[in-house]
């Protein structure tokens, strides 16, 4: 039997520990699976096998027996250090970890190739939906234009909430924390650090360029109001937390909500789900659907990769490398362009003055939503501040 170990027996941990004892993987992983250890802070007295459970690290990194282990603590620290440790001391380690992926991950690959072993993170991007592999394996004949994705479940599941059901966004937030959803502190999710991380990840793995997740410009969704949502509907589009990332020469990524056109397949995105649309010369466009987070969801695509990792025993797949981008790798944001959307009541001669042909929904005592046309940022944002516009939102284009 090759044993394994989980570091956090949080959500996605206790969902790893379920599936992988509930489940017989003999056949898939060509050995079978068990687990030895569960480090977790806290005590579990009641626990079926509360005896593996340990709050000694030492224990499990010291233990030849262990070949595989699951860190599912989330957060930096320690999780970076006794990653780095039990990949040195030669065993394979799984992670949902994005942060830690995103903020270390060109070192510990590097360590990972060096020891012989894997670090694996298909549950860092999308929960349970397939998207890391494919990237580094089915997708690497293609050169990849653009990566779209809602990749954040709390901030869609609010978004959905809040357009379907008319809740706050509050309400809609707290119900994501009750279904596991929401980071434990749940800014990460509603600011969009969670999305940009995984941008980071996906626009690493399409270019081999480590793209900081510190390089991305990053807008969560707090300051979306109903209105918004109101003429943004009236325009024929949904609002949707959108990571994306383009290369074109250099890269260009970016986290913020937009709005989306509802003809659109991933307007129609609802709910936790998440879903990756990559684009490739060849293949055109894909895209990728599922369950962005939860308990079950996200922990089967750890277990994959447990099993991944047992079924190729001692090999490095060697699938993943991140070279150090050049210094001037991501374009300003200031040079991106798209079409833009405001709310005002200016009136709509001297915004047409401004900014030309506009798309327009009218709403109550002279207020009116308006959708410009393809723009610089830089030159939209010098516009704007002329009739004191500081909100807007950016329309994604096909
Ligand atoms: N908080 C994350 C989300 C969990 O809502 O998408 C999955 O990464």
């Amino acid at each position: 039997m090759v044993k394994i170990a989980i570091l956090g027996y949080g959500t996605v941990g206790s969902g790893v520990y379920e599936i992988i004892k509930n489940e017989n993987f003999y056949e898939k992983a060509l050995n079978p699976i068990g687990v030895k250890y569960i480090l977790d802070i806290r005590d579990f007295p009641e626990h079926e096998e509360k005896e593996i459970f340990t709050k000694d690290f030492e224990q499990i990194v010291n233990d030849g027996e262990v070949y595989c282990v699951v860190e599912t603590m989330g957060g930096l620290h320690p999780a970076y250090e006794f990653t780095k440790r039990l990949l040195m001391a030669g065993k394979n380690v799984v992670t949902s970890n994005k942060e830690l992926v995103a903020t270390y991950g060109p070192e510990l690959l590097a360590i990972a190739k060096e020891k012989n072993v894997n670090y694996l993170f298909e549950a860092s991007v999308g929960g349970g939906i397939p998207i890391i592999k494919p990237m580094c394996t089915s997708l690497t004949s293609n050169r990849i234009e653009k990566i779209v994705g809602i990749l954040n479940g709390t901030t869609n599941f609010i978004l959905t909430e809040m357009i379907n059901k008319g809740k706050t966004f509050d309400e809609a937030l707290t119900d994501a924390q009750n279904k596991g959803y929401a980071e434990r502190n749940p800014a990460a999710d509603v600011e969009g650090h969670d999305a940009c991380r995984k941008l980071a990840i996906l626009s690493s793995l399409a270019w081999g360029d480590y793209v900081n997740y510190k390089d991305i410009v990053t807008e969560g969704i707090t300051e979306i109001t109903t209105k918004d949502v109101m003429y943004a509907d009236k325009l024929g589009f949904v609002i949707k937390l959108i990571g994306f990332a383009k290369k074109d020469g250099r890269i260009f990524a970016r986290v913020a909500p937009m709005l989306v056109p509802k003809k659109y397949p991933i307007a129609g995105v609802d709910g936790v789900f998440n879903a990756i649309i990559v684009k490739g010369n060849y293949l055109g466009t894909s895209m990728f659907y599922g369950r962005g987070a939860g308990k079950f969801p996200t922990a089967s695509a750890v277990v994959a990769d447990v099993i991944e990792s047992v079924r190729h025993i001692n090999a490095n797949k060697a699938y993943l490398e991140w070279k150090e981008a050049a210094p001037d790798y991501m374009l300003p944001a200031s040079e991106s362009e798209n079409r833009y959307f405001a709310i005002t009541d200016t009136p709509k001669d001297q915004i047409e003055s401004l900014f030309g042909d506009i798309l327009t929904a009218d709403g109550e005592n002279g207020e009116y939503a308006f959708v410009t046309g393809v723009m610089k940022e830089r030159d939209f944002t010098e516009k704007a501040a002329v009739t004191g516009l500081t909100k807007f939102i950016r329309v994604l284009e096909s």
